[in-house]
């Protein structure tokens, strides 16, 4: 893995947006504090709002801490970079350009264009669309436009990946394999990966971590490596027993 080898610190970090209707102040993260380093699988869940997509935007670059600093290799991030790649909740493809065209389309921005057809085919098969490269977004249903996007912003190769719910749009047997897809290009790549989900099987499933928050203010309430080796069994004991603990952190415990 010859692949450049990161650390990314947030430092005490704050994050308060101002209330457009009132001059009431919404405190989204409230001193957060992680380090997170390449060949690392980071599984983000809490409940809405407690500040899981402000963090990946604050990581992105998009916008900046109220008070602490986030750093990648001891350097501040101010502004957004192609080496940390951002899948959006809400992620839209361009209309006007085709399924291959979408995703090739960082690419060709950053003029990486050596090999970019070898790539954009690898992609297209991984997510099975092969067949649907000169349809247009219109024309793809909303799992299939999801997994478009998804690849959009794995082909680049960043240092750091994040993915805000990624696989939200997928129906059940779809989102598993597409789980199995995405850890085999991390494991490839071996880079950093922060993921949002609201699913705490999927959390489990592909995190070397899983982060629990709490909202109002949205805060860490717990960090839990994840000791198994890939690919993991749904159903072993271990497994079980990860789930219920997160599930506890997230008050939905109640058995043992
Ligand atoms: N640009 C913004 N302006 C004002 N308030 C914002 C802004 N972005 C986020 N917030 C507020 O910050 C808090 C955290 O929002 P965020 O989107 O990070 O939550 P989340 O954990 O991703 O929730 P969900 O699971 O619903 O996606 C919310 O109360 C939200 O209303
Ligand atoms: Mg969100």
């Amino acid at each position: 893995m010859a692949e450049k080898r990161i650390t990314l610190e947030i430092n005490n970090v704050s994050k308060s947006f101002a209330k457009v209707e009132n001059d009431e102040v919404t405190h989204a993260l409230n001193e957060i504090s992680l380090s997170l380093r390449s060949g690392e699988f980071v599984s983000l869940v809490g409940p809405s709002g407690c500040g899981k997509s402000t963090i990946l935007r604050l990581v992105a670059g998009l916008i900046m801490p109220t008070t602490g600093e986030i750093t990648v290799d001891g350097k501040e991030i101010t502004e957004p970079s192609p080496e940390r790649g951002m899948m959006f909740q809400k992620s839209t493809l361009f209309p006007w350009l085709t399924v291959e065209k979408n995703i090739a389309f960082s690419l060709k921005m950053q003029g990486k264009l050596k090999g970019h057809e070898e790539k954009v085919e690898r992609m297209l098969k991984v997510i099975g669309l092969e067949s649907f490269r000169n349809d247009y977004p219109g024309q793809l249903s909303g799992g299939m436009a999801q997994r478009v996007a998804l690849m959009r912003s794995l082909i680049n190769e960043p240092d750091i990946l994040l993915l805000d719910e990624p696989l939200g749009a997928l129906d059940a047997f779809t989102r598993m394999n597409m789980q199995d897809e995405i850890l085999k290009i991390w494991q490839e790549k071996g880079q950093l990966a922060l993921m949002v989900t609201h699913d705490v099987d999927e959390a489990v499933y592909m995190g070397t971590r899983v982060i629990v928050m709490d909202a109002n203010p949205g805060r860490v309430v717990a960090d839990i490596k994840i000791d198994e080796s890939y690919p993991r069994d749904r159903s072993s004991k271990t497994f079980v027993e990860y789930r219920n603990e997160i599930l506890n952190r997230l008050h939905f415990g109640g058995r043992d």
